[in-house]
């Protein structure tokens, strides 16, 4: 059994019962953990048990460590938990079938496809800023305004989806990586599913020169190809990770602004500021807060804790990393002039994001427009009034009120 805390009950930690507060802030709550050591066995807020790793090194050595396995076959089936995605995709494979997605998609996803879309990030910004600033009233949700339609309608171009009925992708895809029941989950991604075997079939018919197409007709150096289900695993991983995640970065990143007016300010003094103020944002609240599952293939000991093999199910704090005085001084502390170079708000390893600099890219584009439009952006709602996602994965708030 773990090491027992404050907060364990039998040996438990039970992060659900916290609810809404533990969404709010479950910073405290990891660094609570943390001072008791790097692994902890916890209750979801999804329901399901998992160990919970917390602590910089801790962390990074967890997420690049092979006898983790991402591959729900490894998965022991006391775990209770449904993989949602419609095919093999990079998160829930191993080495080697992880290297060859990674390769294939890597050929497609290039720097210069994502730098070629700086005017469109630029473009799609510009119109929903138009739209958010005719608001009569001068306030809107930048959650719905902003954060939400960027980075879906910057990933919808790149996979070459047009039409996508975007509110009911948003809602199954919220639904299959939530806290819904199991049931409610699976019956989300089974619509998800259906939804891009269309669309593939759709390409495949009529192929254009976005990413799809391309990752339709791509063929390594070995001949090797994407199988239909590993092209609907990928076109949901890319859908998936593209906007549940850009989204709060976004959010988040204003919103630390907002209740920082020194930052606010100097950022406004100093654009040139920004790049840094975008990778403080990823470290000082960044939108992943636990990588996504692994399970162990061997027993291990983290820290003094047996963690036993067989299946069970891993959960890393990302979140945590990024705030531990280990690492970063002061970490509670949103300072827009520190260096917080080696935060994991990416990842770390072979899984490390594919879509970071198409992130950054939308980030950047965002709080700049966002800056240089509304002079006298301000929040619009008590910072405490906000609602969180619950849910152990994602971290962002429901809706972000500002006023201009
Ligand atoms: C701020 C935005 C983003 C953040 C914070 C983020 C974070 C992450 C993290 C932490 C991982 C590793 C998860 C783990 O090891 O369990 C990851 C992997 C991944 N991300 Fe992102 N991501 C972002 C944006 C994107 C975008 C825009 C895309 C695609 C267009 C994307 C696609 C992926 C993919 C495909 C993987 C799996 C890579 C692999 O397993 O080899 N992400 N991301």
């Amino acid at each position: 059994m773990g090491a027992t805390t404050d907060d364990a009950v039998g040996g438990i930690v039970d992060l659900a019962a916290m609810g809404g507060q533990f969404a709010r802030d479950p910073y405290s709550v990891y660094a609570r953990l943390r001072a008791q050591g790097p692994v902890h066995r916890v209750r979801m807020p999804e329901g399901a048990e998992c160990w919970l790793v917390v602590g910089y090194d801790e962390v990074r050595a967890a997420l690049n460590d092979p006898r983790l396995s991402k591959d729900w076959a490894n998965a022991s089936e006391l775990v209770g938990l449904p993989p949602v995605a419609p095919g093999p995709h990079m998160l829930i494979t191993d080495e080697p079938h992880h290297t060859r997605l990674r390769r294939l998609a890597a050929k497609e996803f290039t720097p210069r496809r994502v730098e070629a879309l700086a005017p469109r990030v630029q473009q799609l910004t510009d119109d929903l800023l138009d739209a958010m600033l005719a608001a009569p009233d001068r306030r809107a949700d930048l959650v719905e305004a902003l954060s939400f339609p960027l980075p879906m309608g910057v990933i919808c171009e790149l996979l070459g989806v047009p039409d996508l009925d975007r509110t009911a992708f948003r809602h199954w895809s919220n639904t299959a990586i939530g806290s819904a029941p199991p049931k409610v989950k699976a019956e989300a991604a089974a619509e998800v599913a259906d939804y891009l075997a269309r669309l593939v079939a759709d390409k495949r018919e009529r192929p254009g020169d976005d990413l799809m197409s391309a990752l339709i007709r791509t063929t390594d150096e070995d001949g090797d190809r994407l199988s239909p289900r590993e092209l609907l695993g990928m076109a949901w991983v890319l859908l998936v990770a593209g906007h549940e995640t850009t989204v709060n970065l976004i959010s988040n990143g204003v919103l630390a602004l907002l209740t920082h007016p020194d930052q606010l300010a100097g950022l406004r003094a100093d654009p040139g500021l920004l790049d840094n103020a975008v990778e403080e944002m990823l470290r000082y609240d960044g939108p992943v807060e636990t990588s996504t599952f692994r399970f162990t293939t061997a027993p291990m000991d983290i820290g003094g804790t047996h963690v036993p093999g067989g299946g069970e199910l891993v959960l890393v704090a990302i979140a945590d990393a990024d705030h531990d005085p280990a690492r970063f001084p002061e970490p509670g502390r949103f300072d827009i002039h520190r260096d917080p170079r080696g935060h994991v708000a990416f990842g770390h390893g072979i899984h490390y994001c594919v879509g970071a600099p198409l992130a950054r890219l939308e980030a950047r584009t965002a709080v700049r427009s966002l800056l240089e439009r509304c002079p006298d952006l301000a929040l619009d709602a008590h910072p405490a009034a906000l609602t969180w996602r619950e849910g152990l994965l994602m971290r962002g708030p429901h809706r972000l009120p500002v006023r201009f």
